[in-house]
This record gives structure tokens, sequence and C-alpha cells, in this order.
């Protein structure tokens, strides 16, 4: 007898995170593991952020402000916006699956490229969307390829720049050129997980405040990335007051936690911290591009902390061979793999271990 699975189900495979430290240390007796690889921030966080986290640790049995409104507040001084064009939410990934539970009814169409960010699929695919996907050009979004999808029945097109996992962008004008195809009617998700790293100057300016000049343009981003506060999944989404009103009717009542929200407040504050992680990673991504043009391995540009490399080899093989030696990276598909930028020193131990598994 089947229990009464939705039959979506069937079309969903689980998210795969990166591997965790510990079970690597565990699997090969390893002292010493480096995680490079689900874009975690090598610095950690602000210190300002550890201190808020520490006092607010005191507090632990009240739940949280459910509006998290200083979080707003703080987030709508950052940019200079409005707070109701602001919600904090439980990571970024947690306005994915609530985006298509606003939008998406069965059978309405979601366009998104391949590969890209997969929480959009499994979140289309939980609500029934029919989900089109274009493939990448190049590496890239093929924004031509998805504007020339869209028909009477799309809904919602996910735009994700940098792109996750290969790191490449679109600019100002091809993000312009790409919005004046789309109808008003047709929601554009531009999730910007990765923006703080961007060093192309074409990139769009002031993206955050796009969605005032589309009112149907909603821009994600993550606290979880640049500030190192991934382990307490908090991201941040700017739209307009009518589409975060509607998204408010479904949100889980207290969806962003207390040490969430004051770690969040205490990282804005801190810009320094912000620019020390970009100059690493600039730094860090440059003495890879050197070490894999050395090794003879081509890479994908990027403008995120995570490089899109072709090892040349079967990367579930090359996932092992380095896990063995204490690099966990994260596996894409045939020869291709996501390595996140790390401190220099993790970028040496990778770069030793892989001319080991790689025998160059
Ligand atoms: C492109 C992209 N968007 C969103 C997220 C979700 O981030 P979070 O839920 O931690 O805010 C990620 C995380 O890896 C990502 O790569």
């Amino acid at each position: 007898m089947r229990l009464p699975f939705r039959k979506t189900l069937d079309n969903i495979t689980a998210y795969k995170p990166g591997k965790p430290i510990e079970d690597v240390q565990r699997e090969y007796g390893l002292e010493h593991v480096d995680k490079l690889a689900s874009n975690e921030n090598p610095l950690n966080c602000s210190p300002l952020a550890i201190e808020a986290v520490r006092k607010a640790a005191a507090n632990l049995s009240l739940y949280p402000d459910g509006n998290a409104t200083e979080l707003k507040k703080a987030i709508a001084n950052f940019y200079g916006v409005k707070e109701t064009e602001v919600m904090p939410t439980c990571g970024s990934d947690e306005m994915v699956s609530l985006l298509a539970e606003t939008f998406l009814d069965p059978g309405d169409e979601t366009i998104m490229a391949d590969l890209t960010f997969t929480s959009y699929i499994i979140a289309a695919r939980m609500v029934d969307a029919k989900v089109v996907i274009i493939p990448l050009k190049d590496f890239k979004l093929d924004l031509d390829g998805m504007a020339e999808a869209i028909t009477d029945k799309t809904k919602v097109i996910w735009l994700c720049n940098p792109n996750n996992p290969t790191g490449t962008m679109f600019t100002e004008a091809e993000l312009t050129a790409f919005m004046a195809k789309v109808p008003e009617n047709v929601v554009v998700v531009y999730d910007e997980a990765y923006v703080e790293f961007v060093t192309n100057p074409d990139y769009p300016k002031d993206s955050y405040k796009l969605y005032q000049k589309y009112p149907n343009m909603i821009v994600m981003r993550t606290f979880s990335k640049v500030y190192g506060l991934a382990g307490l999944r908090v991201g941040y989404t700017l739209a307009n007051e009518e589409i975060l009103n509607n998204v408010n009717k479904i949100r889980k009542a207290f969806n962003v936690n207390r040490l969430a929200q004051v770690a969040a407040i205490a990282a804005l504050k801190d810009q320094e911290f912000v620019e020390k992680v970009h100059k690493v990673n600039k730094e860090g991504k440059e003495y890879l591009y050197k070490s894999f043009e050395e090794m003879g391995i081509k890479y994908v540009p990027t403008e995120a902390n995570y490089i899109f490399v072709d090892v040349g080899r079967d990367c579930n093989e090359v996932f092992v061979e380095l896990q063995k030696r204490g690099v966990i990276i994260r596996p894409i598909k045939e020869t291709f793999v996501r390595i996140t930028i790390g401190t220099m020193q993790q970028n040496q131990r990778l770069v030793s271990q892989l001319k080991e598994v790689l025998g160059k």
C-alpha cells in the first residue's frame, strides 16, 4: 500500500548540501579538513556579530520578534529604502519557496537556467508548476533564450547573478535589454547571493533598487556569504510593498530566529569586515587562476566566491580523491567541479592536493 505522497515528489531530487567536515574527518580519520564546497566564508563572520549573538543568548526562551522590526529597519537604513520594501527570511532559500508559493499555481510556467541554483527547481516543482529550462550559453545565463521562452502561461523567471555554480554574470546592458522583453505581469526573481564579491565594473549598478525601476522584479540577498552568517540562516528580499504583503500572508510567524536577527544587524555595521572578505576573495581568485593555468586546467572566470573548474576527469572521482586528502569540494557534473575560494592557506593546500590527484 502506498502512502499518499504527492505525485510531484517523484520529480524532485533532494537538495544535496556540501559534505560536512565532521563526516570526512570520521570517514578518513583526518584531523584537518578544509571545506571548499558550500561557498561559505573562510573568515567566519564579523566579531560584532559574535558579540551580539553572545548577548542575545541570554533570552533564548523568548520567541523572536516575528516582524524582525529592528533588522528590517537596519536593512532599510543601509540601503535608503522603505522598511515596507524589505523582508528578512530564514536564508534567502526560504524566500525561493515563498515566492513559488506566492506566484505559481499548478501548470503555470516558470523559466530558469540549467545549470543554476537548485532551490528554484525544487520550489517550482513543489507547487506543480511547469518548469521551462534554458541551458546556459558559454556558462552564462542565456537571457535571450529565456526571454524567447516566455508565453502567456509564464509567471516567474529566476535569474541568478552571479550565477551559481558557474560564477558568471550578466551586465547592466544585458539586463536592461532582457527586462524590455519581459511583460510587466511576469515576475523576475533576481537572486544576488554573491553580489558583494563582484569585481566586474559592468555589473548592474545599484542593483539592490532594481525593484524600484521594475515593479515586477524581486531582489534577493543574503547574510550567508560575504557576511559569513550561513549557520544562522538569514537572508533578505527587497521588493515592492504589494509583493511583500502577499508573501507575508504565508510566511511562518517566527521565520528569522532571535540570534540571526541580532547578528545580521551587527554584521551590517561592520563593512570593514565585508571589504576584508572581498579582498581575500579577490587575492584567492587570482592565485587560483594562476595555479590552474600552470596546471593546464580550464576554469570559468568568476564574479563570486567559487570557481567552476573543468578538472578533465570524472568529477566524482576527483571529489573522492580530494576528500581522502582532507579537501571537500563540490562535484557538479561530468568533469566539472565547483571550488569555494578559501583563505590563502586553504587555497594553497587545495592546489597541492589537486596536483597530486591529477598527477600534475
Ligand atoms: C544563488 C544562491 N541563492 C541563494 C542561496 C541561499 O542562501 P541562504 O539560504 O543561505 O541565504 C544560495 C546558497 O548557496 C545560493 O547559492
